[in-house]
């Protein structure tokens, strides 16, 4: 490994920003943007990063590498400019990449200039190996999400299918469940059927994933905890993250 840590910016201070800054250890996260001042403030005074007040700051810093932990509207508005400026990126918020002309123009970018732009597996488990989909045959690949029906802003009182279709539909009709039905679809290169059913019983945020075709069956069902910060985030999405920023300067690269 390099003895000089990865240099990191982020765009977003909030939940996920700070489990990452907690947990640095291969990396520094050394610049820090949010469109909250008071934001990048206290997470500068907290983990040492540069607080930057305008994201055009953020161009020209010294980082190999960007995370976006904000919002669909950050990455709309910023990952090109990031890939512009000679830098990686991460997007959390990929719900952004369902709009397929932004995703093609995006992908373009990062081509023509020899870019990577990583997807963590977020809040679901197995994006790794949902990818043979590109290269085989699929019969079926399909997101259950259950969760509280606080969770989902409803006040349903029975255990019930709230939504049923595509992750394309569901991006339009149920964008909270936006950022992982569109990590399954991409990793699989097809849209996926994706089902919200809200539990009254149900206490985390659970996801089930069934895919099967030319390999077989899989089955995968995780069942979240809450970040500390941001219950309607769990805490595996930014784990999710930093086991990749942990990994970039790592010779042997497992599962990805
Ligand atoms: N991929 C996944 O499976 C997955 C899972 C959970 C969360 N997420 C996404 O990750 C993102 C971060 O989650 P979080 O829990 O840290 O959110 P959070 O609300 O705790 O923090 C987001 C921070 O970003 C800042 N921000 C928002 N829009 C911005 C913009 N346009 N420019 C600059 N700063 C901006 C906010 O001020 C806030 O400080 C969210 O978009 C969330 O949907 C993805």
């Amino acid at each position: 490994m390099d003895a000089q840590p990865l240099a990191v910016g982020i765009i977003g201070c909030g939940n996920v920003g700070r489990i990452l800054a907690e947990k640095q250890n291969t990396f520094r996260i050394t610049a820090a943007y949010d469109c909250v001042p008071g934001c990048a403030l206290d997470f500068s005074a907290r983990f040492g990063a540069k607080p930057l007040t305008e994201f055009a700051e953020l161009l020209a810093e010294p980082v190999e590498i960007v995370v976006e932990a904000a919002s669909v509207s950050a990455v709309r508005e910023y990952a090109i400019d990031v890939l512009r400026s000679g830098k990686d990126l991460i997007i959390l918020s990929v719900g952004a990449l369902a709009d397929e002309t932004f995703r093609i123009e995006l992908l373009g970018e990062a081509r023509r200039l020899n870019r990577k732009i990583h997807v963590p597996s977020g809040a679901i488990m197995g994006l790794d190996n949902i990818r043979i989909g590109q290269v085989s045959s699929v019969d079926t690949i399909l997101l259950r999400t259950t969760k509280n029906p606080l969770s989902l802003g409803i006040g349903e009182p029975e255990t019930k299918c709230v939504f049923s279709g595509t992750a394309s539909e569901c991006v339009q009709r149920y964008p909270k469940n936006t950022n992982v039905a569109v990590s399954l679809s991409l990793a699989c290169g097809c849209d996926a059927s994706v089902e919200v059913w809200s539990d009254p019983g149900e206490t985390k945020n659970m996801h089930e994933i069934i895919f099967s075709g030319e390999f077989g069956e899989a089955y995968i069902r995780i069942r979240n905890n809450p970040s500390s910060g941001n219950g309607a985030t769990s805490r595996l999405a930014a784990l999710s993250a930093l086991s990749i920023l942990e990994n970039l300067k790592n010779p042997l690269v497992i599962g990805a």
